[in-house]
């Protein structure tokens, strides 16, 4: 038995379902993956296998694995003794180059997790409005706080019509009556937002979406769609938030607001803003966050907001994504990748579809029209797709299967050209693989 299988199943006997997150157990080989070490693009497991990462840390690590800016940094914040619950100077200059790069933000609050970013993000969006009701896309996930647990995984027969999507809960164990506070709306339908949004636009506190929809691999939203979202809630005193955990530089330095053009009030930053430590961030316009304790009447407060060592390892990163050429190469790795990737899956005639923007993509098996929102993402071919990490993960390249929809993968910055070219090697070789493999 490998080291990676009985190391899980002995952690089976101490961690609840062998693992620290739910949904780390890779669906695809039926167990979590339990790496030793990483560097770069590569990581390498418990029995010694080399892999290509291409899931990064489900996106935290845009760098690479063990970035030594990244390092330095937090060594010297451990050198200093990493006083957690204290302010420095460091908070300040991160917080000043978040303003400068993020078009919407004037002002900031450090976090832990992206999950804490949009619950606070929604409890001032509450305070400021003194409205409750928050509206939110079909299948966009915002973290696994209750607020927000809806439709996220819906199953297919139990959507609902397009015009009210069911809130269907994504965890049992969730207050009863919490999905009241939400309306549902399919993703890229400006049409049936228009509708939704002026039916409940005295009762919404806020808009929130994912502004690049990566949850379900990498949707785009259509100019149409973004722009009628900012124009209705600007027109009608909504605030809009953009939870961009994942999609903060992604694609570009200013995130998505930045790539689409439009500025939201309040926004989300997680993943990449933290250089692969735990931090996020949340912020937007001066006079909503003014609202904050100690300024306003809004609580925003925690032992770990803003840990030295992750600021400090955030900071590095972002200066990092500031240098000239760094979106260059994370085009053109993307280009690679999911060009490649196209020709390889047509070559070996396997009907899927890459769609990609930055450093994450989708692959959608079984689907030939573009991939605009939830209902379409979960018509793929699922069984395919697992069938495709398992032979990709044998072929050393890893990809994660979160469970249910089709997820997002990535690659990082350390990524070269070269590296590309042999991901897309061995994973011609898992293809192969897969055409002389009995379907299940
Ligand atoms: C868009 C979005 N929001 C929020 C979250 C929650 O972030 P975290 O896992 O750091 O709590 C995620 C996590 O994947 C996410 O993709």
């Amino acid at each position: 038995m490998s080291r990676v299988v009985e190391q899980y199943r002995q952690a089976c006997e101490y961690l609840a379902g062998g693992v620290s997150s739910s949904t780390r157990v890779n669906r695809a080989v039926g167990h979590a993956m339990l790496f030793d070490r990483a560097a770069g693009c590569r990581l390498w497991d418990l029995d010694g296998k080399e892999y290509i990462d291409l899931c990064c840390s489900h996106g935290a690590t845009l760098l690479g694995h063990g970035d030594a800016g990244v390092r330095k940094a937090v060594d010297r914040a451990i050198e200093r003794g990493a006083a957690c619950s204290y302010e420095n100077e460091q908070h300040t200059e991160f917080a000043r180059v978040l303003c400068e790069v993020i078009p919407c933000l004037e002002r900031v609050r450090f976090t832990g997790s992206g999950t804490e970013a949009t619950m606070h993000c929604i409890r001032l969006a509450r305070a400021v409005s003194g409205r409750g009701k928050i509206l939110k896309f079909e299948g966009n996930f915002h973290g696994y706080h209750d607020q927000v647990m809806f439709a996220i995984g819906t199953p297919a027969d139990r959507l609902g019509p397009e015009s009210a999507p069911a809130a269907f809960p994504g965890s049992t164990g969730i207050s009863p009556g919490l999905e009241q506070h939400l309306v549902i709306v399919p993703y890229n339908r400006p049409d049936l937002f228009e509708t939704a949004f002026l039916r409940h636009k005295h009762e919404l506190a806020a808009v929130l979406c994912e502004p690049i929809y990566y949850n379900a691999g990498c949707v785009i939203p259509s100019q149409e769609f973004i722009t009628r979202l900012r124009q209705l809630t600007r027109d009608h005193g909504v605030l809009l938030i953009f939870d961009e955990v994942l999609s903060a530089f992604r694609a570009c330095l200013g995130g998505a607001q930045e790539y689409l053009k439009v500025t939201p009030d309040l926004c989300t930053l997680g993943k990449a803003v933290g250089g692969g430590y735990p931090l996020s961030v949340f912020g937007g316009r001066r006079d909503i966050m003014d609202r904050l304790m100690p300024t306003g009447d809004c609580q925003h407060s925690g032992t770990y907001n803003g840990h030295p060592v992750a600021v400090a390892a955030g900071l590095a990163a972002v200066t990092a994504y500031r240098q000239p050429g760094f979106y260059e190469h994370i085009h053109a790795v993307s280009r690679k990748l999911c060009d490649g990737l196209t020709d390889i899956l047509a070559r070996h005639r396997v009907a899927a579809r890459v769609q990609g923007l930055g450093a994450r993509f989708g692959i959608y098996f079984g689907v030939k029209e573009p991939v605009l929102n939830y209902r379409d993402a979960i018509s793929h071919h699922r069984e395919m797709m697992l069938r495709f990490v398992a032979a990709a993960i044998r072929h050393g390249v890893y990809f994660h299967d979160y469970g249910g929809a089709p997820c997002h993968h990535g690659f990082c910055a350390a990524m070269t050209l070269a590296d590309t070219d042999e991901a897309l090697r061995r994973l011609d070789h898992a293809l192969r693989d897969l055409s002389s493999e009995p379907e299940a």
